[in-house]
């Protein structure tokens, strides 16, 4: 009997928006959904790690649906896999846990299709099927990038991140779906917010080119998601506030929430302390992660 191919694709998660980059910015993490698949008769998926009660481990798992728009793409049968799913992204907490199972789930189906689209098309099924691109193109190329659409295509650029910040991740027990978190934004906005936002992102990216961080708290505010955001997570203004005051060089709420994002030089762990205790008063409770920007594409974590 000919042996079936297995295949493993390695994942990172994400943390987006930073600040004023609302949709635009996004930066992969050390936190990765680990797949591993093989041509079957019949689909099945066994899922471990983060969120092992909550993903479904049938046809609508976000994997596998991403993997049958692929083939919906290339007009292909689909090809029934056994997949095996260990996930260490926190599922809805602003960590770019969909982004990551979309990416792996057409990733997945383009190892397994005759049809091979390019590396860009890949990116843009991604888009398609997240609706915005900040999740998936991190997820995908790996790094710090920003992106847009035009038209149907995404459009994306990496942005060097300096070594010499870390990342402070404090997640607070709340459950925000992105749904409903963007459900809550406005249609339209202030146009001196869209200014305020213009003038931030662009002197973020200026201050990690020369690295020179001390305005940078300033440059993670944002006026277009934040504000409308922050009434899911009691407490957040001070938790902002207490963190800066800790040492944290700038804050900012982690995709669509409820993950609070602290960059720092040092006092990670003091920041995140000051951050919870904010949290914990309002009988929140809080897990801490210390996480690192992953840099590598995943196309090279396929095996
Ligand atoms: N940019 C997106 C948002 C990220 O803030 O809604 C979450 O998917």
């Amino acid at each position: 009997m000919k042996k079936r191919k297995r295949i493993s694709i390695k994942i990172p998660g994400s943390t987006s928006n930073l600040g004023a980059g609302f949709d635009t910015l996004g930066m992969a993490v050390n936190l990765f959904l680990n797949l591993e698949a093989a041509a079957s008769d019949k689909l099945q998926i066994e899922v471990s790690g983060e969120g092992e009660n909550e993903i479904p481990a049938n046809a609508n798992n976000l994997i596998y649906r991403s993997y049958r728009q692929y083939f919906r793409f290339v007009k292909e049968k689909i090809v029934p896999i056994k997949l095996s799913v260990k996930n260490e992204i926190p599922l809805k907490r602003g960590l770019g846990s969909s982004g990551a199972a979309i990416v792996g789930g057409i990733i997945l189906a383009r190892e397994m299709a005759k049809k091979k689209v390019s590396d860009e098309e890949l990116l843009n099924i991604a888009a398609s099927v997240e609706g915005h691109a900040d999740n998936v193109t991190p997820s995908m190329l790996g790094g710090l990038t920003a992106c847009c659409m035009f038209k149907n295509r995404v459009i994306a650029g990496k942005i060097k991140f300096p070594k010499n910040i870390k990342l402070v991740a404090v997640m607070p027990d709340l459950n925000i779906s992105t749904k409903k978190a963007r459900e809550i934004l406005p249609k339209q906005i202030n146009f001196k917010d869209a200014v305020f936002n213009v003038q931030r992102v662009s002197l973020f990216i200026n201050s990690l080119y020369t690295s020179d961080f001390k305005n940078m708290k300033y440059y993670l505010c944002d006026k277009l998601h934040q504000d409308y955001r922050k009434k899911f997570i009691p407490g957040f203004d001070s938790a902002l506030k207490k963190g800066l005051e800790a040492g944290a060089i700038g804050i900012y709420l982690s995709g669509s929430g409820p993950t609070i994002m602290a960059f720092c030089r040092d006092r990670e762990s003091i920041v995140a302390k000051a951050v919870t205790d904010v949290l914990n008063r309002k009988n929140i409770s809080c897990k801490t992660v210390h996480l690192k920007p992953y840099t590598k594409p995943t196309l090279s974590n396929i095996s």
